[in-house]
């Protein structure tokens, strides 16, 4: 055996599909939390590891602080055994959305995660559809951002007929593009304002006819649904057929589910990017644990 698969709490259910693809084995970690809320790991069988490549695979949602926790202790525990590369695999990064200092004395949360994963040890990063790519320059190494919108528009399409593709707002463009070019589909974008202070989102339609029209609405996180939400009921008041919805990462805070349900949409589609699974008929889960296999794959081929 050759690679190995050290794998935080939130990606337990999603190792061993990842491992039979890679055709690497899970190693046993013990894990326990001190009386005082503390976090303990210890992979039981290190000496495994030593001169090997080592995947350190987690999700940082849900329990966000301790995922990140936990995962920076586990690339410390690999590290200490001499691997011969450590492969991060986060494919959601929790603080993404915090990119940048909106408003005067706050700190850039994404590099603070991005710099402290590669500063314990990860060689190498791949994550699925983070909010801002451009984050990624903070980690010191490769780092590699799969898009899986085309996969989630794929599914879609059995949904609805000649769609075109939306991004909720203009920095979500990326996605839609991706997905529309690979399905031949048009895209396009609306004007997203959300108030920095109250969290409140106004939108405002761009010149688009969705008129008779079915519409594809991608995006890269619902937490609260409020972006989501926004977008499918512009888009029906404007005369939309059918509205779905395609987002990589499904958070679902507080109301979010019943907000969604009620806003007219016929479907939502989410990865399985995540340590929760929503179970609802309105959602399919689509699996795209392909896709990190084979980035895993060529990074270990290009990598040596
Ligand atoms: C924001 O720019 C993101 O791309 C998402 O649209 C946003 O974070 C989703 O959050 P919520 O569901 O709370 O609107």
């Amino acid at each position: 055996m050759n690679t190995y698969l050290v794998v935080g709490s939130n990606y337990i259910s999603q190792s061993e599909i990842l491992a039979s693809k890679l055709s690497a084995k899970v190693l046993d970690i013990h894990r326990k939390i001190f009386p005082d809320g503390e976090l303990y790991v210890r992979i039981k069988e290190p000496e495994k590891i030593r001169g090997k490549v080592v995947i350190v695979a987690n999700t940082l949602y849900p329990r966000q602080n301790d995922s990140l926790v936990e995962t920076l202790l586990l690339i410390d525990a690999v590290r200490h055994n001499n691997p011969s590369k450590i492969i991060l695999l986060i494919p959601y990064i929790a603080y993404s959305r915090q990119d940048k200092i909106f408003l005067p004395g706050e700190p850039i949360s994404a590099e603070v995660v991005l710099k402290t994963l590669s500063h314990i040890g990860g060689d190498c990063l791949i994550t699925i559809d983070i909010h801002s790519p451009k984050s990624l320059n903070s980690f010191n190494g490769i780092a590699e951002n799969i898009l899986v919108s085309d996969i989630l528009v794929e599914k879609a399409l059995r949904y609805v007929e000649k769609p075109i593709i939306l991004a909720p707002d203009k920095g979500a463009i990326g996605r839609a593009k991706y997905a529309a070019e690979k399905h031949g589909l048009e895209y396009d974008y609306l004007v997203k304002q959300r108030d920095r202070i109250t969290g409140e989102i106004t939108m405002i339609p761009r010149e688009i006819t969705v008129e008779n029209r079915d519409v594809i609405i991608v995006d890269d996180i619902i937490s609260t649904g409020g972006t989501i939400v926004t977008a499918a009921k512009l888009m029906l008041k404007q005369g939309a057929r059918r509205v779905v919805l395609a987002t990589s990462h499904g958070l679902f805070i507080g109301n979010a589910l019943e907000k969604i349900k009620a806003s007219g949409i016929v479907k939502l589609l989410i990865a399985n990017t995540l340590g929760t699974k929503p179970n609802d008929p309105l959602i399919e889960v689509v699996d795209v644990t392909h896709r990190i296999a084979d980035a895993i794959t060529k990074l270990i081929g290009k990598s040596g």
